[in-house]
């Protein structure tokens, strides 16, 4: 198990370490609050310990252990700036499990809380909540370090009519409540609960959508290939071992793409296209139940174990359903993304095992550990071949698995279970270069595809000024549209409208084209696409689009108060974590 300290927690594992979590909590939509208790079962290495917990704008009530008897508590009375406030529950000798009441305040950050107009049906409440990096100590006070797994269960309580779910692998529904039960040990940052209007479709006898029912039809036929993708991981890097895996369809306003929460991919509805186009968020989603949820960053500094993996066993999964094509063609759009990311990013940002002291997980949250992550591993299999990388990683997955793993611990398995074991192949790379170095190293594999070589010709044709109405599109997929995109370079609103009357990119129903177009238009000026664009940002609250597209806002000449009108309306719709993200580049909109 990994010992080296968790700079975003206050638990203190290796004195008294909580074990399993049993949470009851009813759900207050009208208060926007979550009352309850938690129960934590622990195991105790040093008898005069107390428990230390994580804990974030909690009202914390009480404490008492298995007998019922109280415990005192010692709350921080001043938080601290990234951590929250540390929660310490004095222990008797004989003190076996201690629970914990307490209710959430309404503006946790790890909950959302929607009206009824925030959803696509318009009729019921929506509540969901996002635990990663570190936002589950403002709903539940626990070890909050992916160090410390935990089984857990819980059993909630919801206004009648409103459906909760849960990432946990079985969901009992007994008079007014519905009961959960994870019996794997997981990270802290992976429990998570929706709730609201809800209904299931089977997709294959182990997958199935969630959604809103008005959204049933379209979610399920655009996930339709699913199963397809488990099969396909499970083939490449061994068992899926989570029984069901099932995808929540949320509102628009979740501030991810997706959230690997076992047994329960939450997904953002952006992501239904109508054509499947933007599917790979799910396969990315998926691979996390290898990469992430059974081998787990013990640390946010070893988040590119997560990301970075995942991305390459995402792309894997993307070459097996959909053929190398579309594999090579969304390898390349992200190796673009990261390019034009590093220009940007402060060398400390750009190594793969980051120093976040003093620093929010989030900030590490770049391109950095999902693209240079993956291309280490395409650099790995391009030097030994990829039979040899695919058993080294199933055994990895295999050796670690329901463990939380440090950089270290990975490069003492790279070097033992690959790197020694073909030492010329192994000379060629500069593993400390590509792990603690800054930039891209120079031996990154290329990422070609002849489908955006045919891409490449029509942008030269109309950089060169022919017409929109002439250029040989026929055919072409999303992922081709979006290199167009991001390959147009200079232009100015006129050549945009001309865009605009061949391929209608304002009323684009793909919401990666579209928030490409969007970019275009604000940084050129071209106004017909205004009221879309407003409508997009008071909508959709996923941060990868508002960033940009505030960025966008922000740099044009008079921007600043256009941002800031838009912003100051769109705000509350949007989750804290966007939020924070926004206040940080906007500001915060005075009340
Ligand atoms: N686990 C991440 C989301 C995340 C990371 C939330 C860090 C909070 C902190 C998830 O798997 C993810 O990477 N989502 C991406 C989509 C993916 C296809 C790259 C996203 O939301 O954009
Ligand atoms: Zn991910």
């Amino acid at each position: 198990m990994a010992s080296s300290p968790d700079l975003h927690s206050f638990a203190e594992p290796h004195r008294v370490r909580s074990r399993h979590v049993e949470l009851a909590l009813t759900l207050d939509f009208a208060a926007k609050v979550a009352r309850g208790y938690v129960v934590h079962h622990l195991d105790r290495h040093d008898d005069t310990a107390p428990l230390v917990l994580d804990s974030d704008g909690l009202d914390v009530r009480s404490a008492c252990d298995q007998n019922g008897k109280p415990l005192a508590i010692e709350l921080a009375s001043l938080p601290d700036p990234i951590r929250g406030r540390r929660l310490a529950v004095r222990l008797r000798p004989d003190t076996a499990s201690v629970r914990v009441d307490y209710a959430t305040s309404p503006d946790a950050e790890a909950m959302q809380w929607l009206e009824p107009a925030q959803t696509d049906g318009g009729k019921a409440p929506f509540l969901f909540t996002q635990g990663q990096a570190i936002l589950t100590r403002s709903w539940i006070p626990l070890q909050d370090s992916p160090a410390v797994r935990v089984t857990w269960n819980a059993r909630i309580r919801a206004p009648q009519g409103l459906v909760p779910v849960m990432s946990a692998m079985t969901r009992t529904e007994s008079g007014d409540e519905v009961a959960f039960d994870m019996p794997k040990a997981v990270p802290p940052y992976l429990i998570a609960l929706a709730c609201g209007d809800l209904a299931a479709r089977p997709l294959s006898p182990r997958c199935a959508v969630w959604a809103e029912p008005s959204m049933l039809d379209l979610a399920a036929s655009e996930l339709a290939d699913t199963e397809t993708m488990v099969t396909s991981c499970e083939s490449l890097f061994g068992p899926y071992r989570w029984g069901r895996y099932d995808v929540l369809v949320l509102p628009p306003s979740f501030p991810f793409g997706g959230m690997e929460n076992p047994c329960l991919t939450f997904a953002t509805p952006t992501i239904l296209a109508g054509d499947r186009s933007l599917v790979s968020l799910i396969a990315h989603e998926l691979a996390h139940s290898w990469s992430g949820n059974l081998v787990t960053n013990a640390t946010w500094r070893d988040f590119w174990l997560n990301e970075g993996f995942t991305v390459y066993l995402e792309q894997r999964i993307m070459e097996r359903v959909f053929g190398r094509d579309r594999a090579a063609m969304e390898t390349s759009l992200g190796m673009q993304e990261l390019a034009d990311e590093l220009k940007t990013l402060p060398e400390s940002d750009q190594r793969l095992h980051i120093d976040l002291a003093g620093r929010n997980p989030d900030d590490g949250m770049t391109g950095v550990p999902y693209q240079k992550g993956a291309a280490f591993l395409r650099r790995l299999e391009q030097a030994f071949g990829r039979e040899r990388v695919d058993a080294f990683l199933r055994g990895w997955f295999d050796a670690h698995a329901f463990q939380s793993v440090t950089t270290a611990t990975f490069r003492a398995w790279l070097q033992r279970e690959l790197l020694d074991r073909d030492p010329a192949a192994a000379a060629a790379i500069d593993v400390t270069a590509w792990i603690e170095g800054t930039g891209l190293p120079a031996d990154a594999p290329q990422a070609a595809s002849s489908l955006f070589a045919a891409v490449d010709d029509q942008l030269a044709a109309w950089r060169g000024g022919a017409k929109a109405t002439a250029l040989s599109t026929d055919g072409w997929v999303t992922q081709q549209w979006l290199r167009f995109l991001l390959g147009l370079g200079a232009t100015d609103a006129a050549r945009l409208a001309e865009l605009d009357s061949a391929f209608a990119f304002t009323r684009s129903g793909n919401s990666e084209i579209l928030c490409a177009w969007l970019q275009l238009a604000i940084q050129y000026g071209y106004a017909a696409a205004d009221r879309r664009l407003e409508l997009f940002l008071m909508t959709v609250g996923r941060r990868k689009f508002l960033k940009p597209l505030y960025e966008a806002l922000l740099a044009q000449p008079g921007g600043k108060a256009r941002a800031q009108t838009i912003y100051q309306k769109a705000r509350p719709r949007y989750h804290a974590v966007s939020q924070r993200t926004l206040d940080a580049m906007v500001g915060v909109p005075a009340r």
